[in-house]
Formats: C-alpha cells, structure tokens, sequence
C-alpha cells in the first residue's frame, strides 16, 4: 500500500510524473472522497469538498487510478447561441464523463454524460454567469471535477444587414436559407392537379389562395389532430388571402371590369374563392420544410364558408339578410388582412378593406333613407360605403344557378320591393363584414366565428396582450385608413390558464370574446393616454348624445364603433396597422403606415402622436406629401395591467430615408442598415424560445409606395427598449407654406438594434409571419409580387426566380417561404 497522501494518477508512469500535489489539489480531494460510499451516494462531490482534510485524514484506504482532465467554454455568449463545453482527457483512463450546472438560470444541457456537451445560451437582461463542473470518473471509480464559467449577455443580432435592391427576388443575410413553401394555386386537397399558373386554373377552394397575409403557426401533436405548443416539426400553418391580383389570374386578364360591361361568372366565382383563410399542414423533414397534399387538417375558409355571428350584435336587426333573415349567421369572409393568435390555439383573422367590394346604386342613398332612416346612410358613409359598382364589378355577373345568391350578396342596393327591415335582400349585407373572425384549426368542419364584441371597423388585425391568470385579458386591435383609430377590448372574465389546453376552443373564444369591454385610444400630448370606454348609456353614447348619430343600443355602438370613437373624442391616427404585444414587457406596439393626408394645420393637423407631415421627392420623378414614411407608436399601460384605461406612450422608430433631414423626418436616426418606409406587419418573437424572452426580437414588415424607387420592400429585425427611454424634440412640419412645430416623443434611437433582415422581390409587400416555436424557422409571407403588371406585361417571375432563372413569361405568385439559419440557430440571434 502507498502514502495515502501521494498524488495517485501516475502509476503507469506514461502522464504526470510530478509527485506534487499543488495543481490537482481538488482532484485529490475528491479522488479521497469518492472511495467513501456515504459520501459518493450521498454528497456531491463539489460539497463534500468543502470537508477538506478532516475528511481526507480518514482515507486510507488503496490507491485508486484516476483521470486528469481539462475542461472550457467560451469567457462570454450573446442569449440564443449554442455554447460547447470542451472536456479533454490528460491522463487516466475515463469511465463517464458528466456535465453538471452549478449556477446560474438553468439551461438544458445536451450531450451532458459526456465530455463536449452544448447548451443554447438563456436569454438574459443583463450579463450574467452560468457555472459548470465537468465531473470525470476513472475506470477505478475516482471522480475529478473542474470547473468552468460562461457569462451569457443579453440576445443581439446575428447578421450583417440586408442592403436595399430592387431586384427581383428575396434576399436575406449570409447564413440564413429561404424555401418557397406554398404558392398561389399550390393544391391542398389530394388530387388536385398542379398549378399550370396560365390562367386556366380553377378550383381555388381545394387550392392556396392569392394574396397570402396574416399567418400563425400551430404545432401538430403526435395525435395529428390536436395542439402542440411546442411541435416545431409539424403544424398548421393558418393564413390570410387577403385580395387578388386578378390580371394574373386569368389567361389573359380579367374581362368586362369597367362600369356597364357584365363579368362572366367563372371568372367572378374564382376570384372570389381566391379570397378567404387557409389552413395547410406543414412537416419539417430531413429536406427541410414541405406542405403535406391531402392533409385531412387542410382547408380553405372562403366568402362561401358558413359563419356564425357571437357577442352583443348577434341576431340584431343591423344583421338581417335575405340568408339569415334572424341575424345570426353568415356566408364567408373577406379581405383578410392581419390575424391575431390566441393563447387558446385559435386564428383570428380580420376583415379590414371589406367595404369596397359592395356594390350600391346611384340612388340607394334615397332608397335606403326611405326603408332604414337617414342614419342608417351616415353610417354607411362612415365606413366608406359610397355609391360605387364594387370591386371587380363582380355583381354584374350572372347567378351561377337559379337561386344562388352568393354574387348577388354583394349587391346593397335597398330594393325597395322587399322588407324594409332587409330580410328581403342584401341592404345589411355590408353590415356582415368589418369583423374579427374566430377559427379553430384544428376542425375542419367547425364554423368560424365572428366575434362582434371586438367592434366593427377596417380590421387589420388583433393581438392579445400578455395572459396573466386572474386577470382580464386585452387584445389589441388598428383600424387602417387614414385618421382612424387603435382599439382594444378587455374581456369580462379573468384569464384561467387551464382554458390555453382546452378541448372545446371555441367555446374558450366565446368565454373571452363574446362579453367585455371596447376601448379606443386618445393619445395625450404630455405622453399620457386615456382608454375610452364604448360603452352604450355612457357619455354621450345615447340616442341624444352625439348630433351626428342617434346610438339605439350597444350592438349599434359596435357595428359603428368609428363614430362612437368619433363621439368620446379619441385620437386620429396615420393609419393603424399591425399590433403587437412585447411578451416580456406587455408593451403594445402599433404601425402607423403614413398619411398622405396629414399637413402642418387644418383638420388633418399634425400633433404630438403623428408628429410629421412633409415632402418626399422620388428619383423617378414624383413627390409623396404627409407622414409620408411612417412611424411605429408604443404604449405602456398602466401597472403594466391588460385591465388599466391609463397609459404612457412614445414613438419607438419614424421611418425615413437614411438621408432625410434629421432634425424633422429622420428623428431616430436610421442609417442604410434600418432605413425603411410604410411599416405594416408587427410581431415578437414567441416567449417558447429564447428571442421572445428577456429582450424580445420585434420584425417589422413594409408595405411601402414611397421608397420603391429605391428599394423593395422589406422585413427588419429589432431589439427594442422601453416606453420613455429617449427624448422629446421640437419637430416642424413645412408643406406649401403651412408649418407647425409639435413635441414628438421620439424614442431612444434604436442604432444596431435595428437591422434590415430581408427585401423581397420586385413590386410586393412584406406581410405575415410566424415562427416554429422553437424559433429555428420563420415563416414570412410575400404578397402580390409583379403587382401592376399582367400577361403581356409580367414584371415579376417570383418565386420561380428564387433559385434560379425562372422560364420565359412565367406568371408571379404570392407565397408563403420558410427561412432558417444555416447553422440550425435561432433566427436573427
Ligand atoms: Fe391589409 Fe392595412 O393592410
Ligand atoms: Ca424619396
Ligand atoms: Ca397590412
């Protein structure tokens, strides 16, 4: 037997021969230790070794081998990166080898009874240490622990920026891959034949729609037919065809839109079935992502697809039609803008630019007067229903069969031989859309649900605010066209998270959607803000309150929402588009687009909220006035509750051109990595992985007309502070000799955490995007490429260029593509 006291791991004479003890002190601590079976049961090796030598004076028993080893990471990682753990072997012979966090928030180690294990760095708001011991046991059954500490610092962007291109194709940063997932025409039901992109296609009911937009990604459990919150793999891709690009769409054009010309109704009925949601099962196999053909789950939601009506305006009389003349149901829905995922695995989507498509003869005005009162015309005029032929002339148009109403509906003209009350006809047609509607997924016989409490307005899209149990959830909402206005609803019931992993999910929606309370919007110049109750009996919300309308009741209240906002005094916006909630903050953000409306004085004055009002020239030749590029309004409600009717607010970003004039245009200083004009689509990265935590990735989309000459549009990546942490500037605004001076309340210039991450191909709009939840593949949608062009002019091949040199007159498509991150990250961290 030796000294027990002697270094032990040099018996075969090949490795260390320093008899001292000095460097591998803690290994000779624990090899001591580890003969000990108490000990080796029942105390980490690491605890035990704060014993020190009383302990150690005990072990005498044989020398056992054991290993030496080494073992590193990285001094420091942003959040999101993978992080190796190196363990090396230098003597002795290694039995295991484990991987043990010590510190720090947890982390789910890979690899971890090994020597290389890999963790992805948590997301962190502030530097923070992580520590690990690699524990390596000899074949003699000594154990030896070294240790190691990796400092995570807060997620940062991961690419070099996107330069702007007028090219015709989608170009995103080095290191990332794009897939073109579903297309224009794809077809979802088995047996439909390929997309011959000439015009001959029919059958858009069983195929992708045009014009893809809104869109959430929903896990598939094993089942394949319930959630998973958490499938990355496998789910539902749900998404908006918002409209069409009808000169694509038949062999050479539409024919017979012009006023006094008939459509033929083939052309009409595709059009129209072009229009609506899909619902597209998506697999993420070894090849990369491909949509399944045939999936029982797909679907397609059209202006044809049974509805129900819910909440306060359910079978009132402002619902009546000639197909349900008690008010409750529906047929379809239309012009699909935005959408809204809600925490209980449904699809909202919204009807935002319904009121176009309705036709109404020169003297519907009269006729509807004489059948409904004068205000039933005041609020058609409010919601922009004027005296028009309707978009595509679609009603001009033969009934497909006798009977068939489903083109005649969109025909409002009062005929005055039917019941007044429009049970009769197509009067209240109008009075069916402007809603958000309520789909479940994941059945496909399930009727969607139009959720009336939410108001009627032109819906770009809704996002609920952060689910906290116990608390009235509220769901944020934008009403685009110029000088409306931002939205929310509180629900009556308080949030119960068993309610996310209900069965029944409509029945969840009908919980939180059908009873509450809609509030709008008024933005105070000082930087605070008031949500105003539209609430029927309340203030001037009464038959006699407001000169402009007699409000009869709260399903009145609601269907015209905009002029009760009128009436409680809420703010005018450039444009409410997108909103979107920070998950880690609960700060709502919301896209002003521009204004080309908004001037220095007069009735579109410009004001602490929309600050701007200029003159933008284009290269081309040309000028845009107004807000001509934009801005992105946040708030922050108070005591960061859903349930507040206070908040804070400022301006996050204001687009511009890097060049602009920096003390009135470019007010955050945008440089030409994060130059960008028109914002649109809003989203955060999803709390289910590490961007959506902490310090969550915001991605705006641009849907943009004044920047073109330059660039595409785009798609660009943010990390964005806090309500209140920049600064309030004195901004005129000068156009034709009117000018103005207000406070804007410009937010912290965002800099680097601002970058440009994707510009799509010739003449499209950056809409819709959703994530797996595990964040490594990003879902985005490219809408109405080669927008402008037709047959004899096509002006865009995408997608067929994507990868390539698309044929000769190949048609554009919308599409819905799949970027990843070459190394299998996290994208955009
Ligand atoms: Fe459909 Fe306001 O964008
Ligand atoms: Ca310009
Ligand atoms: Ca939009």
């Amino acid at each position: 037997m030796t000294d027990p006291m002697q270094p032990v791991a040099y018996d075969d004479g090949d490795i260390d021969t320093n008899p001292t003890a000095n460097p591998h002190l803690n290994d000779i601590i624990a090899t001591r230790l580890s003969r000990r079976a108490t000990l080796r049961h029942g105390v980490s090796a690491m605890t035990a070794a704060f014993f020190g030598g009383a302990l150690l004076a005990g072990c005498d028993e044989e020398d056992n081998e054991a290993v030496t080893a080494t073992a590193s990471g990285p001094n420091a990682v942003t959040g999101g990166r993978m992080v190796m753990l190196t363990g090396a072997v230098t003597s002795g012979t290694l039995s295991n080898a484990a991987w043990i966090q010590t510190s720090g928030p947890a982390v789910a180690l890979t690899n971890a009874n090994s020597l290389n294990a890999s963790f992805r760095a948590p997301a962190v708001a502030a530097a923070t240490p992580l520590g690990f011991r690699l524990e390596t046991t000899s074949g003699d059954g000594v154990t030896t622990n070294t240790a190691v500490t990796v400092t995570v610092n807060p997620i940062a962007l991961d690419f070099t920026a996107v330069p702007k291109s007028l090219a015709d194709v989608v170009a995103v940063p080095a290191g990332y891959n794009v897939t073109v997932l579903y297309r224009l025409g794809d077809p979802l039901a088995a047996g439909v034949s390929a997309y011959a992109n000439n015009g001959t296609d029919s059958n858009f009911a069983q195929r992708a729609g045009d014009h893809h937009d809104g869109m959430s990604y929903f896990g598939l459990a094993a089942t394949g037919t319930a959630p998973s919150a958490s499938n990355s793999t496998r789910g539902l891709l749900v998404m908006n065809h918002e409209n069409i690009t009808e000169s694509y769409l038949h062999p050479n054009g539409p024919t017979g839109l012009s006023a006094g010309s008939v459509r033929p109704t083939a052309e009409v009925l595709k059009e129209m079935e072009c229009h609506g949601v899909s619902v597209v099962e998506v697999t993420r196999g070894s090849a990369g992502w491909s949509y399944v053909q045939g999936s029982s789950l797909n679907r397609r939601i059209t202006p044809f697809t049974p509805t129900s009506f819910s909440g306060p305006v359910a079978g009132n009389a402002l619902l009546f039609t000639a197909f349900s003349p008690n008010g409750t149901a529906g047929r379809g829905t239309i012009n699909n803008c935005a959408n809204g995922m809600m925490p209980w695995m449904t699809y909202c989507t919204a009807e935002e630019n319904w009121a176009g498509y309705f036709r109404r003869d020169a003297d519907d005005n009269a006729r509807r007067t004489a059948a409904l009162g004068a205000k039933s015309v005041t609020a058609f005029n409010r919601y922009g229903l004027g005296i028009r032929i309707g978009n595509y002339n679609w009603t001009s148009a033969a009934a497909p069969a006798a009977g068939d109403t489903r083109i005649a509906k969109f025909n409002a003209t009062v005929d005055a031989s039917k019941a007044a009350n429009g049970t009769g006809d197509y009067r209240n047609e109008p009075n069916q859309y402007g809603w958000i509607v309520e789909i479940d997924p994941f059945d496909p016989n399930s009727t969607p649900r139009k959720r009336t409490a939410l108001g009627r307005m032109n819906h770009e899209g809704v996002c609920p605010g952060r689910m906290i149990a116990g608390v009235k959830p509220a769901f944020y909402m934008g009403d685009d066209a110029q000088g409306e206005y931002i939205y929310k609803f509180v629900s009556n019931t308080a949030w119960a998270a068993a309610d996310a992993t209900a069965a029944n999910r409509l029945a969840v929606g009908d919980k939180y959607l059908d009873a509450g309370t809609l509030y709008v919007a008024r933005f105070n110049a000082d930087g605070s803000g008031q949500w105003l109750p539209l609430v029927f009996g309340q203030g001037v919300l009464t038959p006699t309150g407001y000169p402009t309308y007699a409000f009869a009741d709260q399903a009145d209240v609601l269907t015209h929402c905009r002029l009760a906002a009128d009436a409680v005094g809420a703010t005018r916006m450039d444009r409410p588009e997108w909103t979107a909630v920070n998950p880690a903050t609960g700060e709502m953000y919301c896209t002003l687009t521009n204004n080309s409306s908004r001037r220095p004085t007069g009735a579109n004055a410009v004001d602490a909220a929309n600050p701007r009002a200029y003159v933008d020239t284009k290269v081309t030749g040309g000028s845009s006035t107004g807000n001509v590029n934009g801005h992105v309004i946040r708030l922050r409600e108070t005591n960061d509750s859903t349930e507040a009717t206070g908040f804070t607010w400022d301006v996050y970003a204001f687009g511009a051109e890097a060049g602009a004039d920096a003390a009135n245009i470019n007010l955050s200083g945008l440089d030409a990595t994060n130059d960008f004009s028109s914002p649109d689509g809003l989203w955060f990265s999803e709390p289910t992985n590490t961007a959506g935590q902490a310090t969550p990735v915001m991605w705006i989309q641009t849907d943009d007309g004044a920047y073109t000459d330059v660039t595409n549009c785009m798609m660009l990546a943010a990390i964005p502070g806090r309500v209140g942490d920049g600064s309030t500037k004195s901004v005129t605004s000068t156009v034709q000799g009117a000018s103005a001076t207000v406070q804007a309340r410009v937010g912290k210039a965002p800099g680097a955490s601002l970058k440009r991450f994707l510009v799509g191909p010739k003449g499209c709009e950056i809409t819709g995007i959703t994530s797996s939840p595990d964040g490594t593949s990003l879902f985005v949608n490219i809408q109405h490429p080669g927008e402008g062009g037709d047959p004899q002019n096509i002006t865009s091949n995408w997608p067929a260029n994507q990868t390539g040199t698309a044929a000769a007159g190949v048609r554009p498509r919308s599409a819905t593509i799949v970027i990843t991150k070459a190394d299998g990250g996290i994208v955009g961290i």
